[in-house]
């Protein structure tokens, strides 16, 4: 079972599910991520094992396709989109195995699981403010640094605080292809200010 246990990344071209899938690979599972026909090739080339793309289609027609694949072998499973994807995404979770799904983009109530499955949330201030929580960070700066995980692509506005509501359209229009963005600040102003 663990040379051949899956990782389901719902969400692979999210910022948050191209490290997750990075480090899913890294960690030796199999990892099958749902993205979209324009960003297809960037979730395969960090390293995930089946693509599956999502383009006019149903998010329980894509559970079967994910179950088709994972054949009761997914043991980990991380959903980055909704409510009805993190449905859909632990119906496909190994029904025998120990399991973990930790349905990130879904707010508190969590959702009912099967009772192999572990349901882990992450409340992203608290994760922060942990001390423990800095082991993660260094590790990942490792990896980083050693070129085995590759941080997303980002794409900066470079003209400061106007440029924010045009940012969060184009965020919110899914315009994003998996790149990260940044506002960029000026300073020269802010010290202007303070003299
Ligand atoms: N709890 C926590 O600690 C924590 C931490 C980090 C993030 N999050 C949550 O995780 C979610 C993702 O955050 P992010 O900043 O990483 O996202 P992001 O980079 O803004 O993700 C945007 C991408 O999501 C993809 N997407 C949209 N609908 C989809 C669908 N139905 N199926 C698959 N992919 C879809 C689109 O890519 P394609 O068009 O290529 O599919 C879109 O470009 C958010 O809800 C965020 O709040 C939670």
């Amino acid at each position: 079972m663990k040379d051949r246990r899956y990782a389901l990344i719902w969400g692979g071209s999210t910022i948050t599910g191209q490290y997750a899938i990075q480090i899913a690979v890294e960690a030796g599972y199999r990892v099958i991520a749902v993205a979209s026909e324009r960003t297809r090739r960037r979730v395969s080339d960090l390293g995930a094992h089946h693509v599956i793309t999502r383009d006019g289609r149903t998010p329980a027609d894509i559970a079967d396709e994910i179950r088709s694949i994972g054949q009761n072998k997914i043991v980990l499973g991380i959903d980055l989109v909704g409510p009805q994807t993190a449905t859909h995404g632990l119906s496909c979770l190994s029904k025998s195995h120990p399991a973990r799904f930790a349905p990130l983009a879904v707010p508190a109530p969590p959702i009912a699981a099967p009772s192999n499955v572990e349901i882990v949330n992450v409340e992203m201030k608290r994760f922060v403010l942990d001390p423990e929580s800095r082991q993660y960070a260094v590790h990942l700066a490792d990896l980083v640094g050693q070129g085995r995980v590759k941080v997303p692509k980002v794409i900066v506005l470079p003209g400061g605080l106007q440029e924010v509501e045009a940012g969060l359209t184009r965020v919110r229009n899914g315009d994003m292809g998996g790149s990260k963005l940044v506002v960029r600040f000026g300073t020269s102003k802010l010290s202007t200010d303070r003299t």
